[in-house]
């Protein structure tokens, strides 16, 4: 049989690049816990038709789709806000409001695989339901810059925009929404010709190109450009206002670099409202995104609820953690090797190291019945700091003999001061 591979696109994430994972998603669960985001876990796979209604026609095309043996059809979820808003819909629909739920794991997407374009990705996502204020808004892009900090990523900046400029400038043409979603999906690739060719009206496509030039890092001064070039548009400009207060709240509170873009689009197709994305220098794909979604959960068959809310890449923040040699400050505390001299050690060997790992202490314990000197080498191979050496003759006094492995030295010490001595 040939040597199995993993599914193209899908990862086996070992050692050091599990722990980054790991690191991540406890970094993502502290962030949810200081705001107030409850935990939900939903199923990987769902319904077709939950998972395509409102995501658009992006995501539809790039989903795992089968029949289960009922003949269901279903799909691997490819992003968490459709689970997050069927759970508004049902299980959690008399719940008070707003309604703050966090979500971590694998998203399945048919991308084309490249260095930070995965099949299979984790995603920590943050969904909060009810709330059509600004201050909603803001709170998403808060705990994105939360996260961020807390994992010592540096020199991140946020683009943001909002869904209703271009939206507003279309359907006062009397653009339909079929195309307005086509227009948006190209924009959101940046393919602005494609995009300004869907559009007939020589006055609309150069109020849309007009648009694309506008952006700008001082966000007050962008948005006062954009309130004159808007004039005559009132939906364009009032969604203008309302990203004008949401980047009021996140600047006057947090400290954040912002780039204003009103013609950044995203490729879901649910967002009505404020959308970001965040990005590091060199690094020329999102860590992140979201927006506000008024209309999910009443299309889903709900209360008409607003929302708004945001997902991280995880398998990205990754790489931009490597890229930016941010240090880990995972826990790795000592490591300990136990090493029974004899074969009638081994009870009291086992027995030390499980006193050793309930004071806190990383164990590794010999399985494979070496001899001392091959255990020792090995001992070094995994970059233990210790060995805990037992035998008959100090055991007999209560003690074993601890060997320090980068000088080599070592002292019998009592089996009460084991732990306190690796410790110090
Ligand atoms: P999204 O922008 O499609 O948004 O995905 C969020 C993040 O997932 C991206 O910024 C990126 O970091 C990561 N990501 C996307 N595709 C891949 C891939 N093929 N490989 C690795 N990472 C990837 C959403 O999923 C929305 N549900 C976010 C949201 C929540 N909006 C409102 N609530």
């Amino acid at each position: 049989m040939p040597a199995f591979q993993t599914v193209r696109g899908m990862r086996d994430l070992i050692g050091e690049e599990a722990e980054a994972f790991t690191h991540i998603i406890t970094k993502a669960r502290e962030t949810a816990l200081l705001y107030g985001y409850k935990e939900a876990i939903t199923p990987h796979v769902e319904p077709l038709e939950l998972l395509s209604a409102k995501s658009g026609e992006e995501i539809r095309q790039r989903m795992f789709i089968f029949k289960d043996l009922g003949e269901r059809l279903v799909a691997l979820r490819p992003e968490f806000t459709a689970s997050i808003a069927r759970l508004a819909t049902t299980s959690l629909k008399n719940e008070p409001k707003p309604l703050r739920l966090f979500s971590v794991g694998t998203v399945y997407r048919y991308d084309e695989p490249q260095r930070g374009r995965y099949r299979e990705f984790w995603q920590s996502n943050f969904e909060l339901m009810g709330s059509a204020k600004p201050e909603g808004d803001a709170e998403i892009v808060l705990i994105t810059n939360n996260l961020m900090k807390s994992l010592g990523l540096h020199s991140y900046a946020f683009k943001i925009g909002h869904i209703g400029v271009i939206r507003g400038i279309l359907s006062q043409d009397g653009v339909d929404e079929k195309t307005q979603n086509a227009v948006l999906q190209r924009m959101d690739k940046k393919e602005y010709e494609a995009a300004l060719k869907l559009v007939e009206s020589d006055k609309c496509r150069s109020m849309l190109e007009g648009l694309i030039a506008i952006r700008g890092n001082d966000w007050l001064d962008t948005v006062e450009q954009l309130q004159t070039y808007l004039a005559g548009y009132e939906k364009a400009k009032s969604a203008v206002d309302n990203l004008a207060e949401v980047l009021k709240l996140v600047t006057q509170s947090s400290e954040l670099t912002v780039t204003v873009e009103p013609a950044f689009a995203r490729g879901l197709e649910y967002y009505t409202g404020m959308i970001f994305e965040i990005h590091i220098p060199g690094l020329d794909i999102a860590l992140g995104g979201g927006g506000r979604y008024d209309k999910l959960i009443e299309a889903f068959g709900g209360e008409p609820t607003p929302g708004v809310g945001c997902a991280h890449g995880i398998d990205r923040i990754a790489i931009a953690l490597q890229t930016q040699k941010t240090v880990i400050d995972a826990k790795i505390g000592k490591k300990v090797v136990v090493v029974p001299i004899t074969e009638t050690m081994k009870s009291e060997a086992l027995k030390i190291a499980q006193q050793l790992r309930a004071a806190g202490i990383t164990v590794e314990f010999e399985v494979m019945g070496r001899k001392m000197a091959k255990s020792l080498e090995d001992a070094d191979k995994r970059k233990a700091d210790y060995a805990v050496i037992v035998g008959e003759r100090e055991l007999a006094e209560g003690a074993v003999v601890l060997k320090e492995l980068a000088n080599r030295q070592q002292t019998t010490i009592p089996i009460e001061k084991l732990g306190e001595k690796i410790k110090s």
